[in-house]
């Protein structure tokens, strides 16, 4: 399914028009989430194994293909927004990024030992699809390493929805709605308009058990190094989650009793 509007006719995620804001918004180190909740927590998952070469699905302007530099993984950034690749290029001109889509991974099977998609399972129409794709270019035991925004999070975007306000203007209470309900939201702040799906967890865990993958981590990482009042703030609503899955390495061949 892709975004359409009332016509029923697609409309453009909006990253192309949104990339040069996106990029301002990004800085050096991402976001108030991504600089403060999710890349701690991405190092630390990134720290407990060794990698050698990762592919890091909707890279952006590359933040995490640098990181990954950092902890010696090789890795390949692709992007269906060129000007965030342009932007990758240019602040990383040795890194490898490509134009590409989750949807339709142009690597061969089994080529990366992780895979990393960060906050952009939300941003693509088939994400059932990409998942497929994100699972046949893993390795026997890779890992796919998952960021996303929760659920219940993207069930509280739209009219009356999100934070109620009580009678002093402070945030009194999350508002959700239509939680099963697979739909396509436009969310707009500060120069950026793009497309984000909200889809219940169960649908994103449906696609990645189809896909053969397990379990191996689960958590929704809280803030860290940062003022007590806005972690105590984020603790109330979180809006992250974080999952890590493996590929199984193949069964041993069994032939008349013997394993080889
Ligand atoms: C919220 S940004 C995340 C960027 C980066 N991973 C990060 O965490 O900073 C979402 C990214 O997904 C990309 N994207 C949108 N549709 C995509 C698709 N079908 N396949 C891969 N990436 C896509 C966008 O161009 C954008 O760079």
């Amino acid at each position: 399914m892709r975004a359409s509007n009332a016509e029923g006719r697609p409309v453009t995620n909006g990253w192309r028009e949104s990339a040069a804001a996106w990029i301002a918004e990004m800085g050096e180190h991402g976001d108030f989430g991504r600089e403060f909740i999710l890349d701690p927590a991405l190092r630390d998952r990134l720290a407990r194994r060794s990698f050698a070469r990762a592919l890091d699905v909707g890279c952006g302007e590359g933040r995490l293909c640098r990181m990954l530099r950092e902890f010696g993984v090789e890795a390949v950034g692709i992007d269906p927004t060129e000007p965030l690749l342009d932007e990758a290029r240019r602040r990383d001109p040795t890194g490898d990024y490509r134009h590409g889509r989750a949807e339709e991974l142009a690597f061969d099977d089994e080529s990366f030992d992780l895979v990393i998609s960060c906050l952009t399972l939300i941003d693509i129409d088939d994400a059932s699809r990409a998942i497929a794709e994100m699972a046949r270019v893993l390795r026997p035991g890779g890992i796919l390493l998952i960021a996303n925004l929760t659920s219940f999070g993207t069930a509280g975007i739209g009219e009356g929805l999100g934070w109620a306000e009580n009678a002093e203007g402070e945030k009194a209470h999350f508002r959700i709605d239509n939680y099963l309900q697979e739909k396509p939201l436009r969310v707009s702040w500060r120069g950026i308009s793009v497309t984000n799906w909200h889809r219940p967890l169960g649908s994103y865990f449906s696609a990645l058990l189809g896909a053969g993958l397990r379990l191996e981590h689960f958590s929704e990482p809280t803030p860290r190094g940062c003022a007590p009042d806005l972690i105590a703030s984020y603790e109330r609503m979180p809006y992250f989650l974080l999952m890590e899955w493996s590929k199984d390495r193949a069964p041993p061949r069994v032939e008349a009793g013997r394993s080889f």
